[in-house]
């Protein structure tokens, strides 16, 4: 469930009417609900409940620090994967040891901004970066905490492009390796094992590869704790999906994945913690467009957007599904008609949607696409030399711009022509 619902006939975020929100910033633009943001949160929640457990928000799903700080103020963590990421959780309000630091190129000097700036733990991906980290935290005299991100060999049945958990994918340490790392890493001096990390991959919709890939883990802590290890954290990733497609999907709920890991983990005794991002910021998100012209094609219909592929990728990126709701509500027994939904940037990758019904729609019409608060904006470019949209959050009947249009100007400015030209 979310909060964008219509109300005498139009779209509102929450208390606020979409249109009224274009009229003051101008389209396109991404708008987030608070109070989608905090429901979500709380189902993760709910789903660890009696679990000593920490749900750490991966930044790489939504950054901005007002989207940060209302999840940090209901006591979320936050999952890194840049020293950008680091410093943008601290700034919104995240102290470092709820930080997490995940990814597989982590660089030294990522490293020891966070170590100095306090770090809850690494997820380390490899033997060579356990070494750095190792030498890093020697050079400053402190232990970095780590957990190693084992690689389950476990299929996530979810697109090629965003499942990380089969042996051919760059992430983690394969499973089978696992004791001879955390041997390697109990012999450094600068490193202080923690627990064990696992990710599986994004936009799961089926419990049991989960199911499939904890249970490995289980063993795994039974086997290290064997060997003498202290393994009292487990890192369990992000990835449970979204329903993209209202009409015709359902994946599992959280409450369903918390009894999956109380029932392959609950008996470790461990902390746990889970870094969920499209979940949380997915449905809470939507991005509204105008209607530029409508283009009668020789075969088809276009209805040609002011917002484009640079704004929003994930269609033209993985040939994505995102719901468009025009944002004045059809009349009863309106017929839909088929439309192809492009931006005006010059390929025709530059495709939300082909042969979408939608109600009649003319030049200057307003929709909305929804599920795009995670992997949205963060993913934008100004490919084109079009200006990033700008970011809204609504709470109740209150709305604030939380990131900016920036000018031509500023675009302009940022190049620089060198002496010789
Ligand atoms: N933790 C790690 C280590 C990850 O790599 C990811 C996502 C997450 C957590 C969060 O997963 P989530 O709960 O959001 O599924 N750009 C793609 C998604 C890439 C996800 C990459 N890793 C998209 O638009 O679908």
């Amino acid at each position: 469930m979310d909060h964008f619902l219509y109300r005498e006939g139009r779209l509102h975020a929450e208390d606020v009417a979409l249109a009224e929100i274009a009229a003051s910033v101008g389209t396109p633009f991404y708008v987030y609900s608070t109070a989608t943001l905090q429901r979500h949160y709380r189902l993760f929640e709910e789903a660890l409940t009696g679990m000593d457990h920490l749900i750490c928000f991966a930044l790489k799903a939504s950054s901005n620090l007002a989207v940060i700080r209302t999840l940090a103020n209901l006591g979320a963590g936050a999952d890194v994967v840049s020293l950008g990421e680091y410093l943008k959780a601290k700034a919104a309000g995240v102290p470092g040891d709820r930080i997490v630091f995940s990814g597989v190129g982590k660089t030294k000097d990522e490293m020891r901004a966070a170590l100095e700036g306090g770090i809850r733990q690494f997820n380390v991906e490899s033997e060579p970066e356990l070494l750095a980290l190792n030498e890093v935290a020697l050079s400053l005299g402190k232990r970095a905490p780590i957990t190693v991100r084992v690689n389950p060999d476990v299929d996530a049945k979810t697109h090629e492009k965003i499942a990380t958990g089969k042996k051919e994918n760059k992430f983690g340490i394969p499973i089978s390796r696992a004791r001879a790392v955390y041997a390697e890493a109990a012999a450094l001096k600068g490193i202080e094992v923690v627990g064990i990390d696992v990710h599986i991959g994004s936009q799961l919709t089926d419990l049991a590869p989960f199911a499939e890939a904890y249970g490995k883990v289980a063993e795994l802590t039974e086997v290290l704790r064997a060997d003498g290890h202290n393994i009292h954290r487990l890192d369990l990733g992000g990835g449970l999906g979204i329903p993209y497609e209202r009409s015709n999907t359902a994946p599992p709920l959280p409450i369903e994945y918390g009894a999956v890991i109380r029932d392959k983990l609950g008996h470790l005794g461990c902390e746990i913690e889970i870094e969920p991002g499209r979940l949380i910021a997915g449905n809470a998100g939507i991005m509204v467009s105008r209607v530029i012209y409508v283009k009668s094609g020789e075969e088809r219909d276009f209805l040609i957007l002011d917002a484009a592929m640079n704004d929003l990728v994930r269609p033209s990126m993985y040939g994505a599904h995102h719901d468009i709701l025009p944002l004045d509500e059809p009349q009863p027994g309106t017929l839909p008609q088929p439309y192809d939904v492009v931006g005006p940037v010059c390929e025709t990758g530059d495709t939300f949607a082909r042969q979408r019904p939608l109600p009649p729609m003319v030049a200057g019409d307003l929709v909305a696409f929804r599920s795009a608060g995670a992997y949205g904006a963060v993913m934008a470019s100004e490919y084109n030399t079009r200006p990033l949209i700008p970011e809204v959050l609504v709470k109740g009947d209150q709305f604030a711009v939380i990131r900016e249009r920036p000018t031509y100007d500023e675009m302009i400015k940022r190049d620089s022509i060198p002496s010789w030209l």
